[in-house]
């Protein structure tokens, strides 16, 4: 498994300085930021929707936030045709004009495919085509690609033979085959690692190219699934860094199924992950609340630090729980979480995170000043609720 690890990352190497490889470091040196989908509208998303999220990424003023790409998710897909080229089913008319549509609002467009014959959907796969889908995405203009392993799962198991090391190999090859694909293509195209199960795929994601990499299962639109997502993050921050994120999945901010306190922790917890902001509700019908927590600049600002730093648990009291994240300038995002069903007074000392006395703190949510005394900083923080600061000297 080492060996083979090491043999990814020196082709990775390899990739980096060949001259037709934009470097996964040039492609998201922050982030990627934008809209999917299939939080809000599954399987059921047409042409028409994408268009819809487009014009409203741009009138909401999301783009000019940093919310850029536009990504379809599953169940774009037709047939292929006797060449074995694939067509979008009825629901997407043509995909070269969608494009041109989502080009010209300055924003990027996004697809979705597997490594395996189907898609989690049942929709047809890119496994034995990889080369032909990654020309035919770059024809049409495609920015991003989330590759999602669904039924390439059964062919691991099936060519493994129950060994473990051997199904890690079948999977990473799966993986890099698409990024070789997607290279030569000399178009750059984000590659987005969905969702791998046989091995730790933060281990290896950014070996096969990933751009970003799913590290855990499917959010829903609850705070518990939401909470035991992104609280599950500690410690794998040694793994992020400017072009190769892990992706603790899309947003569910504005779907409905959590308070505003709860999706103010779901954005402070994913920009304190430096995690990609990738909305999941419907655009077009958001109210201004939903709007605010998804654009407060200053929220934005800490998952997109340039420093490229992903942040981590300091400590953990029972349901209190203190994270920081280095930010450029010698600064960090500061937040106190409650996990608690009830409010909380929460303290922190400005030792626990590196500062002293005479610190500057200001709370990013209400965008004031607030001040620490005798080395520490106390609040009331709200059930299921955050308070974010930045900190700095
Ligand atoms: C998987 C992924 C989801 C979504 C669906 C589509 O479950 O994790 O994010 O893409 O497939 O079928």
């Amino acid at each position: 498994m080492i060996a083979r690890i090491a043999a990814l990352a020196a082709s990775f190497l390899l990739l980096m300085f060949a001259p037709s490889a934009l470097g996964a470091e040039q492609l998201e040196a922050t982030p990627p930021m934008g809209w999917n989908s299939w939080n809000h509208f599954g399987g059921n998303v047409t042409d028409a929707d994408v268009r819809g999220a487009a014009d409203a990424l741009v009138s909401s003023g999301m783009r000019n936030a940093g919310y850029i790409y536009v990504n379809i998710d599953d169940t774009w897909q037709g047939k292929r045709d006797a060449q074995g080229v694939i067509h979008p089913n009825n629901k997407f008319p043509g995909m070269k004009a969608l494009a041109d549509y989502v080009h010209s609002k300055g924003l990027k467009l996004g697809i979705y495919s597997s490594p395996g014959p189907k898609t989690c959907a049942g929709y047809e796969g890119s496994y034995g085509h990889e080369a032909q889908d990654a020309k035919t995405y770059a024809a049409w203009g495609i920015d991003y690609l989330k590759y999602d392993e669904c039924s390439f799962g059964d062919i691991i198991e099936r060519e493994s033979h129950g060994d473990r090391r051997k199904a890690a190999e079948i999977e990473m090859h799966g993986y890099e085959k698409m990024h070789q694909a997607l290279v030569a293509t000399g178009r750059p195209i984000v590659f987005s690692v969905s969702s791998p199960v046989f091995y730790k795929v933060w281990e290896w994601g950014s070996a096969v190219g990933g751009n970003l990499w799913r590290t855990t299962g499917d959010i829903g639109d609850h705070y518990y699934s939401m909470a035991t997502i992104g609280f599950s993050q500690a410690g794998l921050a040694k793994y992020a860094g400017p072009g190769h994120w892990n992706d603790p999945d899309m947003l569910e901010v504005g779907n409905g199924g959590m308070t505003e306190e709860e999706y103010r922790t779901h954005m402070s917890l994913w920009a304190i992950l430096a995690a990609p902001l990738i909305a999941g509700n419907d655009l077009t019908k958001m109210s201004p609340e939903t709007l605010a927590l998804l654009t407060n600049k200053d929220v934005i600002a800490v998952d997109q630090d340039k420093l490229g730093r992903q942040g981590d648990r300091v400590w953990a009291v029972g349901p209190m729980e203190l994270w920081d994240k280095p930010l450029s300038g010698g600064a960090k995002a500061v937040a106190m979480f409650n996990r608690e069903d009830g409010a909380t007074s929460m303290a922190f000392n400005l030792s626990d995170v590196g500062f002293r006395q005479g610190a500057t703190l200001k709370d990013l949510w209400t965008g004031k000043e607030v001040h620490a005394r005798n080395g520490s900083y106390a609040a009331l923080v709200p059930a299921h609720g955050v308070v974010l600061l930045r900190v700095s000297q």
